[in-house]
C-alpha cells in the first residue's frame, strides 16, 4: 500500500514536472537553458546591457566582434568563470567595477554567461 502511495505521487510530480517544459525560451523566465549558445543567449544581453558605453570602451560588445575582442583581451578564462574578468565585473567583485554600473543584471543572465564562460566559452 505503500508503495502504490509512492507510485501515484512520483508520477503526479512527473506530470507537474512534464508542463513546465518550454517550446521555445521565453524573454526572462529566470532559467538558464540546458545549452547555452553565444550568439543566441549571451549576445542579445551585451545588445541589451552593454553595448550602449562598449562600443568605444574596451572591450567592444557589438555583435559580431564581441567574441574575438573577449577572449583576445583575456576578459574570459574558458571553463573558469570565477577568474574570468568579465564574470567578476557582473559580480563587481575582486577590485573589478560592477557592470553595467546602474547595476547588477539579473541572475538569470548572470547565470547565463557564467555557464557560457564555463562550458567552455565557445563560439557557438
Ligand atoms: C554606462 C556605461 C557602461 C555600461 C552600460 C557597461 N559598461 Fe562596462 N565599462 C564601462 C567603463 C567606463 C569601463 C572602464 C572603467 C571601469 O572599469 O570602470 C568599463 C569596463 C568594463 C570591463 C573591464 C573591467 C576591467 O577591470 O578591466 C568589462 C569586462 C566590462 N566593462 C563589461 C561590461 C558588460 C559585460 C556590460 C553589460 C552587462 C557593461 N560593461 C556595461 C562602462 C559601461
Amino acid at each position: 500500500m505503500k508503495n502504490l502511495y509512492k507510485l501515484i505521487v512520483l508520477s503526479g510530480m512527473a506530470l507537474f514536472l512534464g508542463s513546465c517544459y518550454y517550446d521555445t525560451f521565453p524573454e526572462d523566465t529566470g532559467t538558464v537553458p540546458d545549452e547555452v549558445s553565444y550568439q543566441q543567449d549571451v549576445q542579445p544581453i551585451w545588445n541589451a546591457a552593454c553595448t550602449e558605453c562598449h562600443g568605444n570602451i574596451p572591450p567592444t560588445l557589438e555583435n559580431g566582434v564581441s567574441y574575438t575582442n573577449l577572449i583576445n583581451g583575456g576578459y574570459v578564462v574558458a571553463g573558469d568563470s570565477q577568474n574570468s574578468v568579465l564574470y567578476q565585473s557582473l559580480l563587481g567583485i575582486e577590485g573589478v567595477s560592477l557592470m553595467p554600473p546602474s547595476g547588477k543584471l539579473p541572475d538569470s543572465q548572470i547565470n547565463i554567461v557564467k555557464k557560457w564562460i564555463d562550458d567552455g566559452a565557445e563560439n557557438n
